[in-house]
């Protein structure tokens, strides 16, 4: 056996992880959610310099339910998945997700990793053979309890079988199976999630887990015969037999990880996943961890779905959003902003063009765009320069109200992206921005222009402005990138100041100042509008 080392965790490690996508279908803007909201995530770890900052995402490529879809259009699988997982791939890079390890199930190295887990796992005395039936459910690839089942007449009148939980069809199986020792890790388990209260999060997730587990847990089938399910990972030594998809699905963050090479880095910071798939990262996969000696993940980030007219997205309801049409429609920034606004760890949100295009209007075009416009306008700036600092004794209370926005910006919104809480952060900053904006026409600048004696007064309505943007540029760097990197490109910002040592107010001190705009303070020239307002 390989003497492993371990990669130990320093206090500004950042591990995200996306779920990895099926294959069957093709993506939808479900899945450009979880991988949005892990890429906003990781790119604020980058603006806090946190490293070594692996993000990874990927596609999950065997199983039953792959094998089926290959089937159904006559495929080969390999080259089947091949198609999709390039697909996904296209998608991310077109959403601008900022993966640096996009990890196929069907690649050698994530087989050579799962084989050694595996052998891990059996050496350990945690897989025994035994003959096991149940429900199993291919759309959910996962075994259902008796309890969990209800009776069903589908639309032609046949009775059938299917889970409570997630509608999908069920049928009974009977098979000789690897079986995992779940049960025993019940009070491993809880004493993580106890130990850890952020372990699953947000809390009323972990409630859940916890009830679950505490109700006790049976042994879990990890394999399939050969003869029902090829397209797998055969377990090592047993040909008859093919690893159990989830186990090889949650086995990716340990090959991107590095394992089981020497310095391998564990555990992740951050599993983000949907609400349908809690139980294989908040139990099966730390109980897996545990059962070959390694620390379960930091934290299991849980996020609510979205839905179209309030129902579930689906094929057969042809409810689907498709990201490619949204992304031609709206481009990467309005969208990542829409999902990340209006979507939520808590409570499902309703997919809707009408919210997009307020969203679009109203936040992006008016109050961000029209506010860089309005201060860097060469009516008004015509030095094209950041203003200087202004006297401070010297300031008036509307000017005062606008500093203080900016304080209570730069207090609350770090915290909030921290626990990923992105639709808050950007309440926040749109509210500064509103009191920004209000500020700048209740000041009436224009009437200033070219009037020396108002050259001091005129300075310090424009320079507030400009450094409400230029919080808020930094702050946007993990929503909208591009929107946010081309605004703080008009502001002057040098690039060594955009990470979160600069998400302070810099107008008190001159030191601050000149690191914040340079010394120059020279605006760029490039003066085209951040968006575009459409019709509603
Ligand atoms: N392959 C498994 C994950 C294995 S990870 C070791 C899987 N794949 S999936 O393609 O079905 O789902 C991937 C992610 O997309 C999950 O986090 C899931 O919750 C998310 N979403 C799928 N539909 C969604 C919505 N309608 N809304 C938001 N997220 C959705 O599960």
């Amino acid at each position: 056996m390989l003497a492993i080392r371990r990669f130990v965790a320093k206090r500004s490690y950042s591990f995200v992880t996306t779920p990895i996508f099926y294959v069957n279908a093709a993506p939808h803007v479900g899945h450009v959610y979880s991988a949005v909201l892990a890429d906003a995530l990781h790119r604020w770890h980058r603006i806090q310099g946190k490293s070594p900052a692996i993000f990874s995402t990927g596609t999950d490529e065997h199983g039953l339910k792959v094998q089926h879809a290959a089937a159904s259009q006559n495929m080969d699988p390999q080259l089947f998945c091949d198609d999709v997982s390039r697909l996904f791939k296209k998608l991310f890079n077109a959403y601008d997700v900022s993966y640096n390890d996009y990890v196929r199930t069907t690649e050698r190295r994530h087989v050579e990793c799962v084989e050694y887990f595996w052998n891990r796992l059996a050496a350990n005395g945690w897989l025994y053979k035994d003959s096991y039936e149940g429900w199993y459910s291919v759309s959910d690839e996962t075994f259902v309890g008796k309890s969990q089942v209800t009776q069903f007449d589908d639309e032609h009148g046949n009775q059938c079988m299917v889970s409570t939980e997630t509608g999908n069809v069920v049928e009974w199986t009977k098979e000789e199976n690897y079986m995992f020792r779940l049960s025993h890790f019940k009070e491993q388990l809880l004493s993580w999630l106890n130990c850890h209260s952020a372990a699953v999060y947000p809390s009323v997730y972990a409630t859940e887990v916890k009830e679950f587990v505490s109700n006790g847990l049976a042994d879990l089938s990890v394999s399939r015969q050969s003869s029902r399910l090829q397209w797998g990972i055969p377990v090592p030594n047993d040909p008859s037999q093919m690893i159990y998809v989830w186990l090889d699905a949650l086995v990716n963050y340990l090959t991107v990880a590095g394992y089981p090479h020497n310095n391998f880095h564990w555990p992740p910071t951050h599993h983000i996943v949907g609400k349908d798939i809690v139980k294989f990262h908040a139990i099966y996969w730390p109980a897996f961890l545990m059962a070959v000696g390694l620390d379960p993940p930091k934290r299991v980030v849980v996020h609510a779905h979205w839905t179209r007219d309030t129902l579930k997205m689906s094929k057969s309801r042809g409810n689907v959003v498709d990201p490619f049409d949204n992304l031609r429609h709206w481009g990467s920034d309005v969208i990542r902003y829409y999902l990340l606004k209006d979507g939520s760890l808590h409570r499902d949100s309703d997919y809707c063009d009408d919210r997009i295009a307020s969203s679009l209007n109203g936040d992006l075009a008016d109050s961000l765009g029209n506010l860089l416009q309005r201060c860097t306008a060469p009516s008004l700036n015509p030095s094209q320069s950041v203003p200087p600092l202004p006297d401070v004794d010297r300031m008036t209370r509307e000017d005062k109200t606008v500093m203080d926005a900016m304080n209570r910006l730069c207090d609350t919104v770090p915290k909030l992206f921290d626990h990923l809480e992105f639709n808050k952060g950007l309440e926040a900053i749109i509210n500064c921005l509103h009191i920004a904006n209000q500020y700048f026409t209740h000041a009436r600048p224009w009437t200033m222009a070219g009037d020396p004696s108002s050259r001091d007064r005129l300075n310090i309505i424009l320079l507030l402005p400009i450094e409400v943007l230029r919080l808020c540029g930094l702050l946007l760097l993990p929503v909208i990138p591009n929107a946010a990197e081309r605004m703080l490109n008009r502001l002057g910002v040098p690039v060594a100041a955009r990470n979160a040592d600069f998400i302070k107010c810099c107008l008190n001190e001159p030191t601050a100042f000149v690191n914040c705009y340079g010394v120059e303070c020279a605006l760029d020239g490039d003066m085209s509008v951040l968006f575009r307002k459409v019709k509603i």
